[in-house]
């Protein structure tokens, strides 16, 4: 019966002992599984990372692009339709003809003889200049001078333009 407990006993050894070493394997795969595991999310996570990245660069130059070609457009429409508007409704055109001298001369002809010279249309437009296409006929220019004289500086740069664009 001795004989028969110490051999109970030594299997019941055997087992636990074995028992112990398959969990201690078991953990070490576990272990080892979960650091793959986080290995390769870390690579996903990285790579997505990556790609939002570029992604977000892409839509970045894009809405550069965007904003600059929406400033241009800008600048452009207020460039011809602010001055030739400004020119209709401040009642230039009452005297001015594009191509032809009425009242006054005509559009072209002042674009002549202020070509290059945007400055002093400008400042004759503020009153500080003096008339060079037909001083003669000043005196009926004058008055509208009043007009334009209040124009903001970005207004007599359209108006400028404008009348400068007539060829
Ligand atoms: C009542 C008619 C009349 C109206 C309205 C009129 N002009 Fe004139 N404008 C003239 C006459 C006439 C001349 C020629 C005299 C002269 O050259 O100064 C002239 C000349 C000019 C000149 C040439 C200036 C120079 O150096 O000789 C410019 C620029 C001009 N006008 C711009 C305008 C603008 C801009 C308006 C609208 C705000 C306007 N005019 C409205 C009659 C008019």
């Amino acid at each position: 019966m001795k004989k028969l407990g110490l051999l109970l006993l030594a299997m019941m050894m055997i087992s636990l002992s074995s028992c112990g070493g398959d969990n201690a394997k078991k953990a070490k795969e576990g272990a080892e599984q979960a650091v793959e595991a986080t290995k390769g999310a870390a690579k996903e996570a990285t790579e997505k990372a990556e790609e939002a990245t570029e992604k977000a660069a892409d839509a970045a130059d894009k809405a550069e692009e965007a904003a600059e070609k929406t400033a241009d457009n800008a600048k452009e429409a207020a460039a011809d339709v602010d001055g030739k508007a400004l020119f209709t409704s401040n009642g230039c055109i009452a005297c001015h003809q594009m191509d032809k001298k009425t009242v006054g001369p005509a559009v072209k002809e002042i674009a002549a003889a202020y070509a290059g010279k945007k400055d002093d249309l400008i400042k004759f437009l503020k009153g500080e200049g003096k008339s060079i296409v037909d001083p003669a006929q000043f005196a009926v220019m004058q008055p509208n001078l009043n007009t334009t004289k209040n124009l903001s500086d970005a207004e007599l740069s359209a108006l400028a333009d404008y009348i400068l664009s007539a060829k």
